[in-house]
């Protein structure tokens, strides 16, 4: 049975004492589907106590879009899912009174700031910042948006060995309770609820089906075979719509299917594992499942529209909600173009402890991240060694965007890709940071082959092949 620690219960309630002395607040928030459900929960919080609130979206807080944040100087600033890496830059900065709310690695301790570290608590895998935020509200007796800290911690991964635990799978069962949420031991191809099933599998990429993937004809033809029927009047059926015989049937033929492939045993296994139904959402929309109600906040957020994918999480099915599936339909284009173009241009090279690939001008630097997370599971990179992805950076020439992607197989062995970005990115010009396993840097342009060979050398210390 999960367990909060008291002192950190303490500590939450402690800083949640002193946010509701205040009047005026500035939540400030990261683009990412965790950063914008926890940006979401803090203004529902804020607004049901009768604050005024207002927010700001960022694609990371640093030494330039620091600026934003002090043009509101005047308010309490409170930083969800970011802060607790940049103290120092909001110090230097003249910035104060500030709250945090974040699970990223923190530089230092600091009065007003929640962060699951100094409590033992990984914050890669047991919290997300939406399930923080969760806990604040929770501390002052809102619980009501449990299942939106639940897309945030998906939209973060946390689920990626195939369930919920720690503090996650308290938050998880607070939802359960409430009945916001149903979770169940499923297939967890990605469009269980919204996409018709030839689409599903065609686009599948974690893992990747052979001969499958990418074949819509081929998909259709094994669907035929199994005798699913694809329709039903004039209506295609998505995964939602089977029967358990027949989703039984689609599983244990996918199951055969990779393993007549000699796709590892766990890959396989990994296609199961628990799913996450938000019990209010209209069946067969993207809102109804936790991961692709996630991929549409980051499609918001990862295409500068975070406030339609905010609205959502309050609650509009009107106007953004409509909005927002149309940003998801070209977000995924953008995907499908990036990995088109790793594959056909054969983008991908590596070094002795890592692969990388250029996509300046390819793939914009908001979502470079994920076409380089998608790359393994698309099996264009092995899982053997961490991946680094360069963009161009949208608001400086000189400057470029890194990203950095790795599995747990990695930080098992060491890898930590925050602490390696951080510190390499710094000797080459630069800032950066984030977790063990997902992290992000600028870099000087001109330092790119310095930058490369540092990163090398440090991710075979990391991994121990120091040389
Ligand atoms: O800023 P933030 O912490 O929210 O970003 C985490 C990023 O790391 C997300 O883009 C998430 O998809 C990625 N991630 C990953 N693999 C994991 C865990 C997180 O690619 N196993
Ligand atoms: O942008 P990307 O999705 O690659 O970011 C992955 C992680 O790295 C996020 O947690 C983000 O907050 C962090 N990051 C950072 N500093 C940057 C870029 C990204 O701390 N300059």
């Amino acid at each position: 049975m999960p367990d909060i620690k008291p002192e950190f219960w303490e500590k939450i309630c402690e800083v949640s004492r002193r946010l509701a002395d205040e009047n005026d607040f500035l939540v400030v928030s990261h683009h990412d589907a965790d950063g914008v459900t926890a940006c979401a929960i803090m203004v529902e919080l804020l607004t049901s106590m009768g604050k005024n609130t207002d927010y700001l979206i960022l694609k990371q807080l640093d030494s330039t879009t620091v600026a934003k944040v002090k043009e509101k100087a005047g308010k309490t600033i409170v930083f969800t899912d970011m802060g607790s890496g940049q103290q120092s830059v909001l110090k230097s900065n003249g910035i104060e009174g500030f709250y945090i709310i974040d699970h990223h690695p923190p530089e230092a301790e600091y009065v007003n700031q929640i962060n699951p570290h100094f409590f033992g608590f990984d914050g890669g895998s047991e919290i997300s910042a939406s399930g923080l935020c969760y806990l604040t509200a929770k501390s002052l007796g809102n619980t009501s948006m449990a299942h939106i800290a639940m897309v945030g911690a998906v939209g973060d991964m946390q689920d990626s060995d195939g369930a919920m635990k720690s503090l996650n799978r308290l938050i998880m069962e607070d939802a359960e309770k409430q009945g916001l949420l149903k979770v169940r031991k499923d297939l967890r191809l990605f469009g269980r609820q919204s996409r018709p099933l030839v689409q599903m599998l065609t686009y599948a990429s974690d893992p990747v089906l052979p001969w499958l993937t990418g074949d819509e004809a081929a998909c259709a033809a094994f669907l035929e075979g199994l005798d699913i029927p694809l329709r039903v009047d004039e209506r295609w059926r998505n995964y939602v719509d089977l029967s358990s015989a027949e989703r039984n049937k689609l599983i244990s033929a996918l199951y055969m299917h990779l393993l007549d492939y000699n796709i590892p045993e766990f890959v396989i296994q990994g296609m199961i594992g628990d799913v996450y139904t938000l019990l209010h959402e209209q069946k067969r929309t993207e809102l109804r499942d936790a991961k692709e109600y996630a991929s549409l906040l980051n499609a918001c957020g990862r295409q500068e529209r975070p406030e339609i994918g905010l609205q959502v999480c309050l609650g509009d099915r009107g106007e953004n909600w409509y909005e927002a599936r149309t940003i998801l339909k070209s977000y995924r284009e953008a995907l499908a173009k990036g990995i088109r173009a790793l594959k056909d241009k054969g983008m991908v090279q590596q070094r002795e402890n890592l692969y990388y690939f250029d996509a300046c001008g390819d793939v914009e630097e908001n979502i470079v991240g994920v076409v380089a997370g998608m790359a393994y599971g698309a099996g264009i990179i092995r899982g053997d060694k961490p991946v680094l992805a360069f963009a161009d950076d949208k608001d400086n020439p000189q400057m470029m965007k890194v990203s950095g992607r790795g599995n747990r197989n990695l930080t098992r062995r060491g890898l930590n890709l925050g602490v390696a970005l951080r510190e390499e990115s710094r000797k080459c010009g630069g800032e950066g940071g984030g977790h063990d396993i997902a992290a992000g840097a600028r870099i000087r342009r001109a330092n790119k082959e310095d930058f490369l060979a540092n990163m090398d050398k440090r991710i075979g210390e990391q991994l121990g092949k120091g040389k």
